[in-house]
């Protein structure tokens, strides 16, 4: 699977209808955005601020409390239709973030939420690390959330046992639906597995949505790594609880947040 079929597999997985509404259940933040958006109070109150990725709009409420000059992007036009019901007076603009469409240093700060940096394959990400890098103005902050390859990667064959109930015909129907959902799992998994990729810096690996998606994995020194390569800097990494990661801590989170500065 090239660059681009990755993408398209990744995107039509936001084009389904009621994914929106899906995604739309979750209105708070993550733990560890609660301790960034804190730690960066300061340098985004009243200062252009971009949401890539924005979705159902699960972030803005948060950010725009913090900035009127809030943009958010989304290249799903089902999902942004769902953040435009919800935000009719934010500014949404259907966009990729491969290609962000604004001037050079136009944001203090970027964020990209919830792994969407994940459902790109490698030169896709270095696409959107350019982007973002041109759009930042000097001294400006990135933010991201990705999977963490030092953390549990995901298992189609992981069952994870029988469940039980009060009453024998609920105790029959939840088993049979978790039964169907493993077989689902497996089957999606067959299917998939000859896609992935395991590279000394990065993995491939097919996760998501009952096994039907690929996902970028990578650990924490190669992603500062490839931070610093695309001309980021001081880089910050939270876990899942919202601690600090220190630079030779080993950190088994399935997600890590990254907080780069441009320059
Ligand atoms: C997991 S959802 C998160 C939605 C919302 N931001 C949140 O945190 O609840 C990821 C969103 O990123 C969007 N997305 C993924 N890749 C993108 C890209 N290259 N450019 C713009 N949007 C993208 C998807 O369409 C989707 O709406």
């Amino acid at each position: 699977m090239n660059s681009d079929e990755m993408f398209l597999r990744n995107k039509m997985h936001y084009e389904v209808p009621g994914r929106a509404e899906i995604y739309a259940r979750k209105t708070s933040l993550h733990k560890a955005e609660e301790v960034i958006f804190a730690h960066l109070a300061g340098k985004m109150r009243g200062q252009p601020v971009l949401d890539i990725g924005v979705g159902q709009g699960r972030t803005t409420p948060y950010l725009r409390a913090l900035s009127d000059l809030y943009v958010g992007i989304d290249y799903s036009a089902n999902m942004l239709n769902a953040c435009r019901a919800k935000y009719p007076d934010a500014a949404l603009l259907l966009c990729d973030g491969r290609q962000l469409s604004f001037g050079d240093e136009t944001f203090e700060v970027v964020y990209f939420c919830w792994n969407a940096i994940d459902d790109l394959d490698h030169e896709d990400r270095l696409r959107i690390l350019g982007e973002v890098h041109r759009v930042l103005r000097k001294g400006g902050v990135f933010f991201f959330s990705s999977h963490n390859r030092d953390g549990r990667l995901p298992s189609a064959f992981d069952f994870g046992g029988f469940v039980g109930a009060r009453r024998p015909l609920e105790l029959v129907t939840k088993n049979t639906a978790r039964v169907g959902r493993y077989l689902f799992n497996v089957y999606n998994h067959l299917r998939n597995r000859k896609h992935e990729r395991h590279l000394p810096h990065y993995s491939i690996v097919n996760d998501g949505d009952r096994f039907r998606l690929m996902t970028y994995y990578i650990d924490k020194e190669s992603q500062i790594a490839q931070l610093e390569a695309a001309g980021f800097g001081d880089v910050e990494v939270v876990g899942l609880d919202g601690s600090f990661v220190a630079r030779d801590e080993r950190c088994r989170d399935n997600w890590l947040f990254y907080i780069a500065r441009k320059g």
